[in-house]
């Protein structure tokens, strides 16, 4: 054989070789900036451009905005900074971070395990709705969805997503994405990806803003997203918005404990936590003043809910001509893909610095999780309405309604609930202190407040309620049968 095409060959593995090596290099975080980007990163996701403006329209505009605000100042950003200083004092992933912060009680490394596989159903799930919106973005901006007429949007989204192809072939593509920034290495990957995406992101966010609030007709849209109706503000609403604060902010399964572990070690802890939720909080907003107005220009349903971004979004795009479509749309659906992307990323970075910890290299790590992820996946979106597997439904739902529950109602709360009364009744008042006032170099102001009334009582009490209340009707009815 030609010996140029060896030597081509050696060198390409040598480069291979040499980024498996960097995959295998991780000494945390070089900067704050970094370190923020990377954690809004994984905070910024596919629930702060869909979830939240939804939910915000539907329980009462201004007055869900308030609650919302509260709750994720209040109780979100505690759970935040509790995980930073459980990883940043261990330097350890969730498991081994627990066990050696309370090595008398070592049954608190279960909480940590079930965060990891929280994370591992959620990045299951993710990679599917991912894909989706590669397949979009796709579409959008190769012109095929400018050719669909407004009233078939919702028949081409079932087909696209119950076809055997398309949707498998989009979330291998994105898995792969996620895995080779991951193979980069904390640094070389996570930290300088998420510096170049996030602004990117602002960037999309505004241009959409612009773009829909100089729409005939915008204001109908602010004011359904901000007038405040408390009317419309229900316990129901209340849980959902308190649910959202958690799961906005990526708490409760110990990703924020991983890359709390690469937090340098002079950055003020309350310092990051604040510019990570100001940041959430900024782009959830934002992204619903991006989508409402446009939604009532173009006379579709504001209450379209999950399938709004599918379904009802592409129709406003459309009206705005082809050029309009093919530029916005896809602005829009890159948006959602980025946002996604960094998500995606922080999951599977929790999942194989767990693996390293536990004897493997991170590059095998990453490498045999993503295959086993993407295979799950690929099970999980046959298994959605219309799929191949859609009619394997196990206690009458689908895997994907399965995964989709449990992550998005069940898991994060629970794994946030134990978090917290580990940080605030297991953990020492000192041992925190220290941590938060990088060993006494900085003052805490209100640090006693903070824990004792928020870490100790409030923030548990309200993830009782939150995990109770909807089991109300069900026990009152259990109630009524015993007693009759
Ligand atoms: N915060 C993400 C969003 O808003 C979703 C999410 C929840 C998440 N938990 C996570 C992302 C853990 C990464 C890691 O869409």
């Amino acid at each position: 054989m030609n010996i140029n095409l060896w030597r081509r060959a050696l060198a390409r593995l040598h480069i291979f070789t040499k980024y498996l090596r960097m995959a295998n290099n991780n000494s945390g975080f070089s900067s704050s900036f970094g370190a923020i980007m990377a954690a809004a990163g994984s905070a910024i996701g596919l629930g702060n451009i869909w979830r939240f403006p939804y939910i915000c329209g539907k329980y009462g505009g201004g007055a869900a905005i308030i609650v919302y605000l509260l709750f994720v100042f209040l109780i979100g950003m505690v759970l935040l900074m509790s995980e930073f200083v459980i990883g940043r004092r261990t330097g350890h992933t969730p498991m081994k971070a627990y066990e050696e912060l309370r090595p008398k009680h070592r049954n608190w490394r279960y909480v940590g395990l079930l965060g990891l596989i929280t994370s591992f159903l959620i990045l299951c799930i993710y990679f599917v709705i991912s894909g989706w919106t590669l397949n979009y973005f796709w579409e959008s901006v190769s012109g095929t969805l400018a050719s669909i007429a407004d009233g078939d949007f919702a028949t081409h989204f079932a087909a696209f997503a119950s076809s055997p192809v398309a949707p498998v072939v989009c979330l291998v593509i994105f898995a792969a994405l996620t895995l080779v920034i991951i193979l980069g290495g904390v640094q070389n990957g996570i930290e300088k990806v998420s510096k170049i995406l996030m602004p990117i992101l602002l960037v999309l966010v505004v241009l959409l803003c612009v773009r829909s609030l100089t729409l005939p007709g915008a204001s109908k849209g602010l004011a359904y997203l901000f007038s405040p109706d408390f009317s419309q503000l229900t316990t129901e609403g209340v849980l959902a918005i308190l649910g959202q604060s958690l799961f906005s902010l990526s708490v409760g399964m110990g990703v924020m404990i991983v890359y709390g572990s690469y937090l340098p070690k002079n950055d003020g802890i309350f310092k990051s936590a604040m510019w990570i939720t100001v940041c959430d909080t900024a782009i959830a907003i934002l992204a619903g003043v991006a989508i409402f107005p446009a939604v009532f220009a173009s006379g579709q349903d504001p209450a379209g809910g999950p399938s709004l971004v599918f379904n009802v979004l592409p129709v406003v795009f459309n009206s705005m001509g082809q050029v309009g479509s093919m530029v916005f749309g896809g602005a829009f659906f890159l948006l959602l893909a980025v946002a996604a992307l960094t998500s995606a990323i922080s999951l599977l970075e929790a999942l194989t610095a767990w693996g390293a910890e536990y004897g493997k290299k991170r590059s095998t790590s990453a490498i045999l999780l993503s295959i086993i992820l993407a295979a799950l996946a690929v099970v999980a979106a046959y298994s959605y309405e219309g799929g191949l597997l859609n009619g394997f439904k196990p206690a009458g739902m689908s895997l994907f309604d399965w995964l989709d529950t449990l992550t998005g109602s069940y898991l994060p709360p629970i794994c946030a609930l134990l978090t917290i009364i580990f940080f605030g009744w297991f953990m020492k008042k000192e041992e925190i202190h220290d941590e938060l006032s990088n060993h006494g170099v900085m003052k805490v102001a209100g640090f006693k407040v903070f824990y004792y009334f928020l870490v100790r009582f409030v923030a548990p009490v309200a993830l009782i309620v939150c995990l109770v209340a909807p089991l109300i009707p069900a026990i009152k009815e259990l109630i009524a049968s015993i007693i009759s």
